[in-house]
C-alpha cells in the first residue's frame, strides 16, 4: 500500500479525547498534527502520550523568535523525534537557518508564510505594502533559500508554488472532501478537495474537523483514504 499523506489534526481540548479519536481512525491516516493549543494544554507529556499511538507527529508550534531562542526550542523538542514542525518564514533567514540546523535528521522543517487570518488590510497595518500572494511567494522564496523544507500553503497555490519549488516539501490544510450535492454549486468554488490537493503537489493533506466532527469518523476517515 502506498504512503498516506493524511495528517489528522487533533484540535481537541481533552487529551484523552485526543488520544480515542486518534487510535480509532489510525488505519487510515498517515500522521497527526498536534498544534499550539494542544501543547500549550498538555505539553511534552501529551505528545509522548500522543506518539504511542504509533503514527508520525506534525508538531504545528509556528515557532517566530531570535535565532537563538527558536534554535534552543527546536532542540528541546528534538526528544519528541516530530517528522515535522513549522517556524514563522517572517522570523528571517537567520531563524529558520538555525532552526533546520538544530533539528534531527528526519524532523522536516517547513515554513509558514502569511496566516491566513490576515487581509491586505492588516498586513498594511504591519507595514507590509504588498498582497497576501506577493509576501506569501516572497517569503516561500527566502524559506527555499534558507534550506528549509517547504511550506505551508493553501490549496489553490500548491500548484504554482511546486512549479517553483520542485522538489519542496508542501503541507496543505483547509480541504474538505468533495460533495457530491454541492459541488457544482457557485459558493463551492473555492473549496479544494484532499484529492485536487494532492493532484496540485501537496505533500501533507492536513484534514481535521471533516474527521473530528463527523458522525462516524472512521467511516469518515476511511471514505477521504479512499478518494487519493
Ligand atoms: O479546518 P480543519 O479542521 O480541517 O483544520 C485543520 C487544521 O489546519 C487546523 O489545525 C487548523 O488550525 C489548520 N489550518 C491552518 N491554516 C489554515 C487553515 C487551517 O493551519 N489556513
Amino acid at each position: 500500500m502506498h504512503h498516506n499523506p493524511i495528517y489528522l489534526a487533533l484540535d481537541l481540548p481533552r487529551l484523552d479525547a485526543a488520544e480515542a479519536l486518534a487510535r480509532k481512525v489510525k488505519a487510515h491516516v498517515g500522521g497527526l498534527k498536534l498544534g499550539l493549543e494542544f501543547f500549550c494544554a498538555h505539553g511534552a507529556h501529551g505528545v509522548h502520550e500522543i506518539a504511542k499511538v504509533g503514527l508520525p507527529i506534525f508538531l504545528d508550534l509556528k515557532l517566530h523568535d531570535i535565532p537563538n531562542t527558536v534554535a534552543a526550542a527546536v532542540q528541546a523538542i528534538h526528544v519528541l523525534q516530530p517528522s515535522i514542525i513549522t517556524v514563522h518564514a517572517a522570523g528571517g533567514r537567520a531563524m529558520m537557518e538555525d532552526a533546520k540546523a538544530a533539528a534531527g535528521e528526519h524532523t522536516r522543517v517547513v515554513a509558514v508564510t502569511v496566516l491566513t487570518s490576515l487581509d491586505e488590510g492588516d498586513l498594511a497595518s504591519i507595514g507590509v505594502n504588498a498582497s497576501a500572494h506577493d509576501q506569501a511567494l516572497r517569503l516561500a522564496e527566502l524559506a527555499h533559500s534558507a534550506g528549509l523544507d517547504g511550506i505551508v500553503c493553501s490549496g489553490h497555490e500548491v500548484a504554482a508554488v511546486r512549479r517553483q519549488w520542485k522538489d519542496g516539501f508542501f503541507i496543505v490544510p483547509g480541504l474538505r472532501p468533495a460533495d457530491p450535492h454541492t459541488k457544482h454549486h457557485a459558493d463551492q468554488k473555492r473549496i479544494v478537495s484532499p484529492r485536487e490537493a494532492r493532484d496540485a503537489g501537496a505533500s501533507v493533506l492536513v484534514i481535521g474537523r471533516p474527521i473530528s466532527r463527523a458522525e462516524d469518523p472512521v467511516e469518515a476517515a476511511r471514505a477521504i483514504e479512499a478518494t487519493l
